[in-house]
């Protein structure tokens, strides 16, 4: 006989589904705004965390990757995937899912979708770092790359910086079409540009946030000029990267998590020593961030465990009492502890 699972065996599930109702719900902006407090107030609390670079298992065609912190008291970790190849056959560049876990008795409190929740919390992310080291009214960003992850960025920025025109550009116009299309209406005037060059016309934040697996150069020296901020969301895997190494010479280098930077990021065309910052520091005033109105300033962006945490911890306190997750029987929970095997027999 089958009994009904118990309580304890019930774990709340966010699927795409709820994730997409939650957001509706919440609001994009309202969202895009707390997910950014979220992840800051975990941002100066960096010391409380445990910190590794993430574990990557690369193929020929893309990456697969865990992405695991703790607090102390919340455990979480993120798969995620990245295949620029993929959209090419219908398929995402970018997919996720997360788990948060009580540490106290290890059993899971959540399990969501983390497709959606990724392309947030790097927006949030992104939108943070260019509050903290951005010129001062900066109001226009290029965006070079306009896939899955553009409107997210152009939204955050808008909601945290207010964002006032965005400048897009992508090697493939279609995908230009798409974003500018999806940008409708909300509130930021929108800039179609047939190069790179034109995209960064007065632009005082320079996006990147393109996908390739290889050494690619987005953004030349000679485009890029004094008293910007460089949000680079792309180059996030070794071999891939998207800035010529002469913008890294002139530029001072914010990063989330070191160790794990010089693996992936923009820096690993750098020899180990070259000096980098931590955005943590910067949003606790440890770190000077911006300095002079000159100054080129690089948010080497990856992609951090802690990112999700603070995703994971939001998404759970915003679920409680809400109609946005489903009960997943996901743990075996047997009468008696030890008694597993029995519980499985008596299933039968
Ligand atoms: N740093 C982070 O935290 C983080 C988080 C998510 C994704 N990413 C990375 O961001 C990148 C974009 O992700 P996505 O989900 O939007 O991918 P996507 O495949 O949906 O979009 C990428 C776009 O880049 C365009 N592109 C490729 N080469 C280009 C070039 N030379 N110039 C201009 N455009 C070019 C493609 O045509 C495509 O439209 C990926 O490399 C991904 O790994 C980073």
């Amino acid at each position: 006989m089958t009994l009904p699972p118990s309580d304890k065996a019930l774990v709340p599930f966010v699927s795409v589904n709820n994730m997409m109702r939650l957001v509706h719900h919440i609001g994009l902006e309202t969202m895009l705004r707390d997910l950014t407090a979220y992840i800051e107030a975990d941002f100066k609390r960096w010391e409380r965390f445990d910190k590794t670079p993430r574990v990557a298992s690369h193929s020929e065609v893309g990456v697969i990757e865990l992405m695991p912190t703790s607090d102390g008291e919340a455990y979480g970790f993120k798969y995620v995937n990245g295949h620029p190849k993929n959209t090419s056959e219908g398929l995402q560049t970018v997919t996720a899912f997360g788990l948060l876990a009580d540490v106290y008795t290890g059993y899971p409190v959540l399990l969501t979708e983390m497709t959606l929740l990724t392309a947030l919390r790097t927006a949030a992310t992104s939108a943070m770092a260019a509050r903290a080291l951005a010129p001062r009214g900066a109001d226009t960003m290029a965006m070079i790359g306009n896939g899955a992850q553009s409107e997210f960025q152009t939204l955050a920025m808008k909601a945290i910086l207010g964002l006032k025109q965005v400048r897009l550009f992508d090697v493939d116009p279609e995908a230009t079409t798409k974003c500018a299309r999806n940008l409708q209406n909300q509130g930021v005037e929108v800039v179609t540009c047939r190069t790179p060059e034109a995209a960064i016309e007065g632009a005082q934040i320079l996006t990147t946030c393109t996908a390739d697996k290889q050494l690619a150069t987005i953004l030349t020296d000679n485009m890029v000029g004094s008293g910007v901020h460089i949000n680079a969301i792309g180059g996030d895997c070794p071999g891939k990267t998207e800035l010529a190494k002469g913008i890294l010479d002139r530029a001072d280098v914010f990063v989330e998590f070191p160790e794990q930077t010089r693996i992936e990021g923009e820096i690993q065309q750098m020899d180990p020593e070259f000096p980098v910052t931590e955005l943590w520091q910067v949003l606790t005033g440890a770190a000077e961030g911006r300095t002079s109105a000159q100054q080129i300033t690089l948010f080497d962006s990856v992609g951090f465990a802690i990112e999700d945490f603070s995703a994971l911890r939001y998404i759970r306190d915003q679920i409680r009492e809400t109609a946005f997750y489903e009960e997943l029987d996901m743990l075996a929970d047997p009468d008696d502890p030890r008694d597993l095997f029995g519980m499985l027999q008596r299933a039968g």
